[in-house]
């Protein structure tokens, strides 16, 4: 006989979802969309936890991957062979039930950058997940003239998802025309041969990508930031930033450049 499966009933601080797509990039990285809740709002850039049915649910902050006004809600997520919720929802396929908890936020919002002419999008990881919204937003073109989406990795095969990010905003409806003219997708590697190698921070700093892009180096007249990787990364970018003369922002006070930890497991 088949036992049947326990249906746990979500927190009414939650909502129970389905999921719709899976797709595994790496035995490290994998992505997946489930239905939105019609009463879900979120600013393109924010944050929400996710959890998985049961008893006692481990909840974890995960960047929303999709813009605003996506019918789906979209997550890119790292596999931790034993972290406690990412070893389970590597195991997740269509059909099956994630909660999201009902309150988004995070700092990586258009709202807590001052006006400029450029913006930045720095990530290594699945720290690109919170870009992947903001370049399928439509105010990220109506605020900046050109938007530069940087993504370090390790390995090549970790890069993909940007690679097919970026090809989704500038073939999308709403956004691909200005995304065609003003998006440029800047990725790296470190431990594998690629086009181009090297940190961001490495990049930024010995002026390679503005000699390839045809920018000027990070000044605060032109340039906004916005930052999402390790901790160590986080520290680096932001020194970086500061060295240039830029700001933090926050929410409530908006300024140059924001930061934010990505998931880590
Ligand atoms: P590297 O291979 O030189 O360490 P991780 O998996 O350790 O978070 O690293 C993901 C990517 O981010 C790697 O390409 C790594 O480069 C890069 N990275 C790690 N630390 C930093 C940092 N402090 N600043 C910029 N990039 C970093």
């Amino acid at each position: 006989t088949v036992m049947p499966a326990i249906q746990f009933e979500a927190p009414a601080s939650a909502f129970a979802e389905t999921v719709t797509v899976v797709k595994h990039y790496t035995d490290r990285l994998f992505m997946f969309r489930m239905t939105r809740p019609a009463s879900f709002r979120f600013r393109s850039g924010e944050f929400v936890m996710i959890g998985l049915p049961g008893e006692k649910p481990v909840w974890r902050a995960y960047s929303i991957a999709c813009p605003s006004w996506d019918e789906e809600i979209e997550f890119f997520s790292i596999k931790v062979p034993d972290g406690p919720l990412t070893s389970e929802l590597s195991k997740i396929r269509p059909g099956d039930t994630v909660w999201m908890k009902k309150k988004p936020t995070g700092t990586l919002v258009l709202d807590a950058l001052l006006p400029g002419r450029r913006l930045y999008l720095l990530s290594t990881g699945t720290g690109i997940a919170p870009f992947a919204s903001l370049i399928r937003e439509p105010e990220t073109y109506e605020k900046f003239d050109q938007v530069i989406l940087c993504h370090t990795c390790r390995e090549v095969a970790e890069l993909k998802y940007g690679f097919e990010i970026t090809e989704a905003a500038k073939s999308d409806e709403l956004v691909g025309e200005e995304a065609g003219v003003k998006l440029v997708h800047y990725p790296s590697a470190t431990r594998e041969p690629f086009e181009r190698a090297g940190r961001i921070t490495d990049l930024l700093r010995d002026g390679r990508l503005a000699a390839e892009l045809g920018v000027p180096l990070l000044n605060v007249g032109e340039d906004r930031v916005m930052i999402c990787g390790s901790m160590a990364m986080l520290q680096d970018c932001k020194a970086l930033c500061e060295g240039a003369g830029l700001e933090e922002g926050a929410n409530s006070k908006p300024g140059h450049f924001v930061i934010e930890r990505a998931f880590v497991g």
